[in-house]
């Protein structure tokens, strides 16, 4: 018998359906967060239903934050806000499981708080680098304790002085951190970012009221800005609906529609690259919400061509790359370099990719900044998603479009972005 988490997955000759996406995590992070410090009330339609998700919302609720998710799945998310000083010093350490993307974020927003607070993480989160938002918010003014440059985190806040700062990766989460210790800050905070990174952090502040000043990869705020709550809706989340996109794209004779799903810019670089592989890809944007852009993709199969991913393409498709990997081994082959940023995600991304494609009978070769992932087919086996929800769906995918049956194990994490995915790819099923 399986165990819980290991899952079997029966290939499939069709993917074709119309999905809506879970809401976007990113999103959903930047949203809840903002309504915490606003002042008034927030509503959140669509709040990112996965555990990362879960984890913001009770790291703020032990910040004080009222917060009510109703149990039905429509139902909206409301949260009360406590304004910009309103926080209450947490009586425990605040776990942010899996997520990243809620510890770094909050830890730019308690570098400002007049109290100590303890961030810790599950497993995979405390191997992570925390330095990168470490030394921005020391310089501005906070003392933080950590397990040389890991979490568990004690921030120690204080008050805050404005910094002009220019980060050595490419990431959105330390910008987000720095801006939103920047809130805080006394004077004019600047992030000079390496490569544009995706700007959900922006495009929310100013939302919620807060003039943000960008030029180029500039990004500035002063400190002080009040921010107000309102109602927001999240949009389904392209890096999950994108395993769909290879889903159609594997398979001969696939066609998907996606609805509701997110197309700000900053994220769709994706697009083009499934036009390089060969895929027929039909964007529309319906609407934009809190300046958001939202609506639908067609994608249809095409022949499928080897690709190669340059350095430079890398920061706007970092999340994206497992599914791609998946659809190289499937189809023509995809070879990346500048990927160093895939080895501290929430698993070592290259190391454990490699080995799960090469265990669904792919050839493929690991590069200490990347990798080449050989065409032709795969035969199906069993394939470990180490933990990390994105290899589990790639493989997944992957799994379509093997000779033979396979098994995913660890593929239970898919519940960290993506609850309802196995029941959604059965749907899937021509
Ligand atoms: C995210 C930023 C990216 C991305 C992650 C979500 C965010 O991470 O990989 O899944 O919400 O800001 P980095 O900031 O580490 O590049």
């Amino acid at each position: 018998m399986l165990s819980r988490s290991a899952t079997a997955v029966q290939p499939a000759r069709r993917a074709c359906g119309r999905v809506r996406p879970p809401g976007d995590k990113s999103i959903s992070h930047r949203y809840a967060l903002l309504a915490a410090l606003a002042d008034g009330p927030s509503t959140i339609h669509d709040y990112a239903p996965g555990a990362d998700g879960a984890s913001m919302l009770h790291c703020l609720a032990a910040l004080g934050v009222a917060i009510d998710r109703p149990a039905a799945r429509q139902a909206p998310l409301c949260l009360v806000g406590r304004g910009l000083d309103g926080l209450r010093s947490p009586a425990a350490p605040l776990d942010a499981g899996n997520s990243g993307t809620a510890m770094r974020l909050l830890a730019g927003v308690l570098a400002g708080q007049p109290f100590t607070a303890t961030l810790t993480g599950d497993a995979s989160l405390s191997s992570r680098p925390m330095r990168r938002v470490i030394e921005p918010l020391t310089r501005m003014g906070a003392r933080i304790e950590s397990q040389e440059g890991h979490a568990p985190l004690v921030v120690h806040g204080g008050r805050l002085q404005a910094i002009e700062y220019a980060p050595a990766v490419p990431s959105a989460q330390v910008k987000s951190a720095v801006l939103l210790a920047g809130l805080y800050a006394s004077g004019r905070t600047t992030v000079r970012e390496p490569a544009a990174t995706r700007d959900h952090t922006e495009r929310a502040l100013e939302a919620f009221g807060a003039a943000v000043e960008r030029d180029g990869l500039s990004i500035a705020l002063r400190g002080g800005q009040r921010l107000t709550g309102g109602t927001f809706r999240v949009p389904g989340d392209l890096s999950s609906a994108v395993f769909w996109l290879v889903a159609a794209a594997a398979l001969p004779g696939s066609e998907i529609e996606i609805e509701g799903v997110g197309l700000n810019p900053t994220r769709t670089a994706i697009l083009p690259v499934l036009e390089r592989f060969g895929t027929r890809i039909d964007p529309t944007v319906e609407r934009t919400d809190a300046g958001e852009p939202t609506g639908r993709i067609r994608v249809r199969h095409g022949d499928l061509r080897p690709v190669t991913i340059a350095p430079a393409e890398v920061p706007a498709i970092i999340d994206e790359l497992p599914a791609l990997a998946a659809l190289a081994a499937v189809g023509a082959g995809l070879v990346v370099h500048g990927a160093g940023e895939l080895r501290v995600k929430e698993s070592d991304r290259i190391t454990a990719l490699v080995g799960g494609l090469r265990a669904l009978g792919a050839a493929a070769d690991e590069f200490p900044d990347g990798f080449h992932v050989h065409g032709g087919g795969l035969t199906g086996g069993t394939a470990d998603a180490a933990g990390d929800h994105r290899l589990a769906m790639a493989f997944a995918i992957a799994a379509l479009a093997g000779r033979a049956p396979s098994v995913i194990t660890g593929a239970d994490s898919v519940a960290v972005s993506y609850p309802g995915f196995f029941e959604t790819l059965d749907g899937l099923r021509a």
